[in-house]
């Protein structure tokens, strides 16, 4: 007999939740615009992302890197402090995962390809190949480069993912990874205000 009562009830609450779903599709707001949430701004795909990198570990790295929609790929822009001065491997890694100390969350290159490791110009690479930061003398790194092959939105979109920076050179031809060594920086690449100036 409870089991019943208690079946009804859940049945009369969802019929109760679909009426008022149906009811909210179907009367249109008191501005007479349609829901917002819906709207084309909403749906359009990413103009504009950017990730803030944080030290991870015992290491003093941190900045912004900004991606930029342009004609022929996506403006990258980069500005990095607190690096020992030198080469300094820099990728998109698949997961937006910076939660383990060492980046090991993070996974692997973003390679939707499922093509070789390389550098940024190279003719085989992961999409997420970026090459090196090179900080100067005081620690800074500024990387600026337009990119053909990450995407906001698609299959490339790196938008989720996550940027890696490493305590050593990538040396663009070691399998899998340059042989970059240790991750000393990491950030979550999200979706950007293209109003707002970096
Ligand atoms: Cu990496
Ligand atoms: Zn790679």
């Amino acid at each position: 007999m409870r089991i019943h009562e208690r079946r009804s009830m859940l049945a009369l609450c969802a019929t109760a939740a679909s009426v008022l779903l149906v009811w909210q599709w179907a009367v249109p707001a008191a501005d007479g615009q349609s829901n917002p949430a819906a709207g084309p701004a909403a749906s359009a795909a990413p103009t504009k992302a950017v990730c803030v990198v944080h030290p991870l570990g015992d290491a003093k790295v941190g900045g912004n890197v900004t991606f930029t929609q342009v004609a022929d790929g996506v403006a990258i822009m980069a500005e990095l402090t607190g690096l020992t001065p030198g080469k300094h491997g820099f990728h998109v890694h698949e997961f937006g995962d910076c939660s383990m100390m060492d980046g090991t969350c993070a996974g692997g290159h973003f390679n939707p390809e499922g093509t070789p490791h390389g550098g940024p110009e190279s003719q085989q690479r992961h999409v997420g190949d970026f090459g090196n930061l090179v900080a100067d003398r005081s620690g800074k790194a500024t990387y600026q480069r337009v990119d053909g092959k990450i995407a906001l939105s698609g299959p490339h979109s790196i938008i989720g993912r996550s940027i890696i920076v490493h305590a050593d050179p990538d040396d663009l031809t070691s399998q899998p990874t340059g042989n970059a060594g240790a991750r000393i920086g990491c950030g979550v690449i999200g979706i950007a205000d293209p109003k707002m100036q970096h």
